[in-house]
């Protein structure tokens, strides 16, 4: 099976138990997230990329006054999301082929998801996001902590994950147009994850 079905499937089928888990340990991301609400500096329209069941990240950027539209490219994902967060917009949309006009966000956030997209696909993800965002716009995504590319299982279902290591995913973020602000890794609820803040150059 292609790499991306497989992901699908996957979250398609574990999407409730995601949502129960979500919920349940909700992973500490609240820091990270007004960190980047803080370097914003001001309330926008954000894109949340793999925005999974919506809980804790759509919701938090909802709640802080932001419009906010989330992409995913499982569909049980966005049907959980919509009830989730019904003052957000949830489309389903696979991120390596999102379509939406020049500057239509002030920012973007990915959390746990660009590791499930094969790595060469990455440097697309970045460079449409370097399009769709307006100038000096903020992104904050999750990369993993090293490169692999591998199978494995997650909640019970078969899941391929793929990243680089920091220093190249970091070339790749500044290539499409971006400034580093920071590159930290980060343990949060158990999950080690590389996590970048950058601001779009235009
Ligand atoms: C671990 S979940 C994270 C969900 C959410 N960001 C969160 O923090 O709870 C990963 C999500 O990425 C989505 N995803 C994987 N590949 C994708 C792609 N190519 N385009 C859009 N979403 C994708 C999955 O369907 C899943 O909902």
């Amino acid at each position: 099976m292609q790499k991306q079905s497989l992901v699908k499937r996957g979250y398609n089928k574990l999407a409730k138990r995601y949502d129960l888990q979500r919920k349940k340990n909700g992973y500490p991301n609240k820091g990270l997230l007004t960190s980047f609400i803080k370097s914003l500096n001001k309330k926008g329209n954000i894109l949340d990329l793999g925005c999974g069941a919506g809980v804790p990240v759509s919701k938090f950027l909802v709640e802080k006054g932001n419009t906010v539209t989330g992409i995913d490219i499982s569909e049980n994902m966005i049907k959980i999301a919509k009830k989730n967060v019904p003052d957000a917009r949830f489309i389903k949309m696979d991120m390596t082929r999102m379509k939406f006009k020049s500057d239509s966000f002030d920012g973007a956030v990915s959390f746990y998801a660009i590791i499930h997209i094969p790595r060469s696909r990455h440097k697309t993800i970045y460079q449409k996001l370097h399009k769709i965002i307006k100038r000096n716009g903020i992104i904050l995504v999750a990369n993993g902590t090293n490169s692999g590319e591998y199978y494995g299982e997650f909640m019970g279902e078969k899941m391929f994950w793929s990243h680089y290591a920091p220093k190249k995913a970091l070339e790749i973020i500044e290539d499409a147009g971006f400034e580093i602000i920071w590159g930290k890794l980060l343990r949060l609820g158990g999950e080690m994850q590389f996590w970048i803040l950058a601001k779009n150059l235009k």
